[in-house]
């Protein structure tokens, strides 16, 4: 039985491959995107998910715009990292298919209500302001949700928008707060585990010799993304994120993980949106998250690779 999911994104090349995947696998239904503001603002992270959509050959998928702006603070966007696009890299022709007219926050909670309950995963590649937003409006969806798998936090691995924060926390620190606090199945992916995901020159090239008008977008995302990430690391390539997330759902046996209690840093601005991971179990708060430690990376690659050659 395939598994219903809503992608919730702010495209991003990272997402892109993760959204790729997910309309590549046979064992995922993408009921739709939802897009939210975040590497960069929302009237391109909207852009982006309907042209990587057509990309992909899927112009029936929904796209729907989201949120703008996080709950309480102004946007912090990551144009160093993606490009003033958020999609730099390959030249993709602008996009055809309509955006859908509600809002993503609408979508969310209609097809939560209208699907039978437990029976949606929610996919979150970017700051949670959508899903926190749903939340807010219509509290009963949070039994409704299957479960949801985010890109998001960090413990071992620390920050990399501040030295202790994630980027899609930090943004919109007080809606990962709300989705933590919510009670939802959450599995976290955090830098801990997406930082083991390096795209390396070999997987770039394995990307490209597809052959596909999708393998070569692939590798010149990888190849564009990947430079800010090597200089900064210096590593042997850049964190391959978001895709961590769809495979986790087609191939959870790749990822290895604990559950813990995870709480977020919203007060103070030293170390604003840092995912405090209780790894070690010293406190008695409730384990509200599998969180992901580990991956193999090499079967992760070869998933993703394969996959995107069906495309
Ligand atoms: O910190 C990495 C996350 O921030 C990824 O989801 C990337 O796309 C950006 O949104
Ligand atoms: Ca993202």
């Amino acid at each position: 039985m395939a598994r219903k999911i809503i992608i919730d994104t702010d495209p991003g090349q990272d997402d892109a491959v993760a959204i790729l995947l997910a309309l590549a696998s046979p064992e995922l239904v993408v009921l739709g995107l939802t897009a939210v503001a975040g590497n960069v603002p929302l009237a391109l992270t909207e852009k982006n998910a309907r042209m990587i959509c057509e990309l992909a050959g899927r112009r029936d998928i929904p796209v729907f715009a989201g949120c703008d702006a996080p709950l309480a603070r102004r946007l912090v966007t990551a144009e160093h990292v993606h490009g003033k696009t958020g999609l730099d890299g390959p030249v993709l022709p602008e996009p055809t298919m309509p955006l859908q007219d509600g809002h993503a926050v609408d979508f969310i909670i209609d097809t939560l209500r209208a699907e039978p309950s437990g029976t949606v995963t929610l996919c979150a590649l970017g700051p949670l302001t959508n899903i926190a937003t749903a939340l807010q409006r219509a509290p009963d969806i949070a039994e409704r949700v299957q479960q949801i798998v985010l890109m998001g936090g960090a413990y071992f691995e620390v920050g990399n928008i501040t030295p202790t924060a994630e980027f899609n926390i930090y943004v919109d620190p007080e809606a990962a707060d709300i989705v933590f606090k919510s009670g939802m199945d959450i599995v976290a992916v955090p830098l801990d585990v997406t930082h083991k995901a390096l795209v390396t020159a070999q997987r770039t090239a394995a990307f490209r010799a597809l052959g596909t008008p999708v393998g070569i977008a692939v590798a010149e995302m990888t190849d564009f993304f990947e430079r800010f990430d090597k200089e900064k690391y210096g590593g042997e390539g850049a964190p391959l994120h978001d895709p961590c997330v769809t495979a986790y759902l087609i191939a959870p046996d790749l990822f290895t993980g604990r559950r813990i209690n995870v709480e977020i840093e919203t007060m103070s601005d030293l170390t604003l949106g840092m995912t405090v991971a209780d790894w070690w179990g010293v406190t008695d708060r409730p384990e509200n998250a599998l969180f992901i430690g580990d991956l193999d990376a090499d079967g992760f690659f070869k998933l993703l690779t394969e996959r995107l050659g069906r495309l």
